[in-house]
């Protein structure tokens, strides 16, 4: 191919500085024989030599065409790092995967264990500079077991800001969604496992939703969601405030209830005593820091394995737990998913059709108490709501257009 035997030539004549010299080392040495050998070698030598000028000389020629500004290319040019050069060209093949798909991994899938998976995601570069353009990127985590009913909502949500999200899918195994090559869940299912609702199986899924999305360096909040879960406000909205928030937003407090305090083990001392216990809502909103931390942690989520078994529900204390134990000072302790627990029971309010109009939204989006954000008051607490009945579609839809205003 011409593109490598530009780069063999060029390092051959770039490296050796006066090329004519090195050109010897490509012929074995001959034993001496007799005078005429002698001539022969002195004669083959010095068309080597000139050969080594004149391709030197163009090569050079031609490097300075490219790098005129600058000497050290000129002696040690970039294109001999195979690497540079393979991405430059946009190629993989022979150069292994590009430096592009490393910062952005374009395909999901992978063959990775969850250890594996868990201590890829959990490398952290030093340097404090990209090397490229970094636009931090909103990762949204569908946690669900088969189809999300509401993903029109969510394209038309999405539509229009790519580049600014991305969407990962953890469902039960073998389940395939069924969306259109167009739609952002178009290929964005990650390898998943088994989930037991209310078992640490819960918190696995979360940890590799968590990890799968940290392969990706431009993505800076992680919102976990479910398949009854619904944005209340646009996109732009939504991204300024996670964006720009300096708090995470994971429920965390404890009273001393049946449901709360009560779901503590004494055997969790002393690497959790009862005044540290934590209860949240499973829907979490973490910045790229705290999700590193979370899948990095092994040793309290060793202890909620083995130590908060029903009726303990690790995915309600593991992360507000954790966070209050290490990180409290960067967490809001308030959750931005709205859901209605006011009619009692294990399970709260789920709506459906008859109950969608503007005024249960706008109640939604602001019901006129208040709460903290960056240290100022706000009446935006909730950016989505949970949870909706199929039959919410089309009334949502009808809705976008005005009070959801997307
Ligand atoms: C997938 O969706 C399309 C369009 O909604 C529908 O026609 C098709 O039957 C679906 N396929 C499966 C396997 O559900
Ligand atoms: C959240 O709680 C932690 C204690 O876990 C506290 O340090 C932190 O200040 C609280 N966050 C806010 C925003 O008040
Ligand atoms: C608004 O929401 C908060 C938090 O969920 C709740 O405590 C409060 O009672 C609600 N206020 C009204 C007027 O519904
Ligand atoms: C959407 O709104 C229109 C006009 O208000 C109404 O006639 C229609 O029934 C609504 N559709 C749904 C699915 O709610």
């Amino acid at each position: 191919m011409w593109g490598d035997s530009k780069t063999m030539l060029k390092s051959r004549g770039g490296v050796g500085g006066g090329g004519g010299g090195d050109g010897g080392d490509y012929f074995p040495p001959t034993p001496r024989k007799d005078w005429s050998t002698g001539l022969l070698k002195l004669v083959t030598a010095m068309v080597i030599f000139m050969a080594g000028v004149v391709i030197g000389l163009s090569v050079s020629a031609n490097v300075s065409r490219y790098y005129y500004n600058s000497h050290t290319e000129l002696f040690f040019p970039a294109n001999t790092y195979s690497t540079s050069y393979c991405d430059r060209r946009g190629a993989s093949g022979d150069c292994g995967p590009g430096f592009k798909a490393f910062v952005h991994p374009p395909y999901l899938a992978h063959s990775m264990t969850d250890d594996e998976l868990f201590w890829r995601a959990t490398l952290v570069p030093t340097a404090e500079e990209f090397p490229f353009q970094r636009v931090p990127k909103v990762a949204f985590l569908f946690m669900t077991r088969g189809p999300i009913p509401f993903a029109p909502l969510w394209e038309k949500f999405f539509r229009g800001h790519q580049g600014l999200y991305s969407v990962y899918v953890h469902a039960i195994p073998d389940y395939k969604l069924n969306v259109s090559k167009a739609s952002p869940f178009y290929g964005r299912q990650i390898p998943s496992e088994e989930v037991s609702w209310g078992s640490i199986s819960l918190v696995d899924a979360e940890k590799r939703l968590l990890a799968n999305a940290l392969l990706d360096f431009s993505n800076e909040r992680f919102v976990l969601l479910s398949e009854s879960c619904i944005p209340v406000f646009n996109f732009p909205t939504v991204y300024e405030y996670l964006i720009n928030s300096e708090h995470s937003f994971v429920e965390s407090y404890n009273i001393d209830t049946p449901q709360s305090a009560g779901r503590y083990n004494r055997r969790m001392a002393p690497h959790i005593l009862p005044d540290q216990w934590r209860k949240g809502s499973e829907w979490f909103e973490l910045n790229r820091e705290l999700a590193v931390r979370v899948v990095a942690d092994y040793k309290y989520y060793s202890i909620f394995r083995k130590h908060c078994r029903p009726s303990c529900y690790p995915d309600e204390h593991y992360i507000p737990t954790y966070l209050h134990l290490f990180h409290g000072s960067l967490n809001a302790n308030r959750t931005i998913t709205w859901v209605d627990w006011s009619r009692g029971g294990p399970h709260p309010a789920r709506y459906g059709a008859a109950n969608i109009n503007v005024e249960f939204i706008q109640a939604i989006r602001n019901n006129g108490t208040q709460c903290l954000y960056n240290s100022k008051h706000t009446s935006v607490c909730y950016l989505f709501a949970r949870k909706f009945a199929p039959s919410a579609l089309g009334p949502l839809m009808n809705l976008t257009s005005t009070i959801l205003d997307f």
